[in-house]
């Protein structure tokens, strides 16, 4: 698996898997914004499609990525996301855990996210990481759903 920092070129794959996994809607120009942002730090993982014909070359595209704001000694964890093909073999785990060292690495203490309440596969992996509830935003999300605030202090 091939985890690097997201560029001007993945953003269209980067939308499809936004797509597949139900992420709240972002614009090209979102991410063309968070690429350009140095307080920003994006990463995919690509895998290879298969191509349509036989003579041409296959393709790359983005099978996991995940994002977060580092500011001062902090961290917002934005988004995480697999391609539900490559889920359960260890890849959030990766992109979440290279997001909490970049993190450690530029001087943050402090990681923190939301996420819905009924996110299962989300909240497991959070915690599992050592992230714990730390509040309760009621009917944060436009459909009424709660969010669950996590933080992590990093060593
Ligand atoms: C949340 C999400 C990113 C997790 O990605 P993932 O790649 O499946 O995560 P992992 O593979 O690291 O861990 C998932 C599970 O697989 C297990 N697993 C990891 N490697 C495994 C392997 N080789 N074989 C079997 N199971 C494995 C993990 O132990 C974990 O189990 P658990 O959920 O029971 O604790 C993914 O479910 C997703 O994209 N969801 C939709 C988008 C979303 O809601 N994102 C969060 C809000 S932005």
């Amino acid at each position: 698996m091939n985890v690097r920092s997201m560029t001007v070129d993945d953003i269209a794959s980067a939308m499809r898997l936004a797509a597949v996994v139900h992420l709240p809607e972002w614009s090209a120009q979102n991410y063309v914004n968070e690429i350009a942002n140095p307080a920003a730090y994006f990463l995919v993982a690509e895998g290879a499609r298969e191509p349509e014909r036989a003579d041409t070359a296959r393709e790359s595209v983005v099978i996991g990525m995940a994002g977060a704001h580092i500011v001062a000694d902090e961290i917002e964890v934005l988004i995480i996301a697999v391609h539900p093909d490559h889920q359960h073999t260890g890849m959030g785990t990766r992109l979440l855990s290279q997001l909490l060292s970049e993190a450690a690495a530029r001087g943050a203490r402090n990681a923190w996210l939301d996420v819905r309440e009924r996110n299962e596969p989300a909240s497991r992996l959070y915690l599992r990481h050592g992230f714990q509830i730390v509040h309760r935003r009621k009917r944060y999300y436009k459909d009424g759903e709660d969010a669950l605030i996590m933080s992590l202090t990093l060593a």
